[in-house]
């Protein structure tokens, strides 16, 4: 993990209302991995000591880029930042996503920013699979380009079916699934990032399948390094037992079965 002033190389509208930001970080960008996160501090946000946390979408040699929406003051206040502001890094962060072995097919499952890490994932494969993207509209649909461009399979559900499947993201993956288990095909492995209704979702299939699956779980943080407790989860040890772990030291990226789910977050359409 390392601290760095990163300086912003770039930083324009990206499209559903998100918002790219690249910064020349050779050290962080040369040490990512794919679904590891930097904690950024936002300059001149007056009274706040808290640095936010930001998926990494691209490491490609000096260059490092995330996508954001603004959803509240920080994220606001990073949407004014211009060209060759200096920005405080801390990352890589997190453990990241473990790479498919043997025969599995990776599935990747995503809902609203959780593309970008999955990207950074699927340009790191040594082989291609499918992406399952869904969204209220179509206009919520982020980076698929990306994805065709690596030659990955493109599956697209939207709840008002203006692309791809109407419904939720499972309405396009359960088919799919139904088809290459009837066919007998290799087994998929899960890579998923989302709201917890999503990964609770594929949690369910994938246990219930015999699958492996790692979900990204998306926590509020603090310190971002495991100091303050401020993200912890619940999680299933051997022993049939529990224990509550960092999301941002020992996740974010947990594998299927591992998480003891809130009363409170509802699987879609399990
Ligand atoms: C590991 C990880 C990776 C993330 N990657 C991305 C990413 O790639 N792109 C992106 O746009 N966002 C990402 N997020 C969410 C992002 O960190 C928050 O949206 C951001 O911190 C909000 O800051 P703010 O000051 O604008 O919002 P605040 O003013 O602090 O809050 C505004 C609203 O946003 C909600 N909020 C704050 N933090 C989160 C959070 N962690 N998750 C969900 N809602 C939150 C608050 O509850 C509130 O409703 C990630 C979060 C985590 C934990
Ligand atoms: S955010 Fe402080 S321990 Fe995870």
């Amino acid at each position: 993990m390392k601290q760095e002033q990163a300086i912003i190389r770039e930083h324009r509208a990206f499209g559903c209302g998100y918002r790219l930001l690249v910064f020349d970080c050779q050290p962080i960008a040369a040490a990512a991995l794919p679904g590891q996160f930097v904690h950024l501090r936002v300059p001149g946000l007056d009274g706040s000591v808290l640095r936010r946390p930001f998926s990494i979408y691209r490491a490609d040699g000096a260059c490092l880029s995330i996508l954001y929406k603004q959803v509240g003051k920080g994220t606001r206040e990073m949407a004014a930042l211009p060209v060759g502001q200096a920005v405080s890094l801390l990352g890589p962060l997190g453990n990241g996503f473990p790479m498919p072995t043997g025969q599995a097919v990776p599935v990747l499952v995503a809902g609203g920013y959780g593309v970008a890490p999955l990207c950074l994932l699927a340009s790191r494969m040594a082989t291609t699979g499918i992406l399952f993207v869904g969204g209220r509209t179509a206009a919520d649909i982020l980076c698929i380009e990306d994805f065709e461009r690596l030659g990955w399979d493109v599956c697209v559900a939207t709840e008002d079916g203006s692309l791809g499947t109407k419904g939720r993201v499972t309405d396009a993956l359960d088919p799919w699934l139904a088809e290459r288990c009837r066919q007998a095909a290799p087994p998929p492995v899960f890579y998923c990032c989302g709201p917890d209704g999503l990964l609770r979702a594929i949690d369910v299939r994938a246990v219930k399948g015999g699958w492996l699956g790692w979900l990204s779980l998306d926590k509020h943080m603090g310190c971002g390094v495991g100091a303050c407790l401020a993200c912890v989860q619940r999680v299933r040890v051997k022993d049939g037992g529990s224990q509550w772990k960092r999301v941002c030291k020992e996740g974010p990226v947990f594998e299927a079965g591992e998480i003891f789910w809130d009363y409170g977050v509802k699987a879609d359409n399990a």
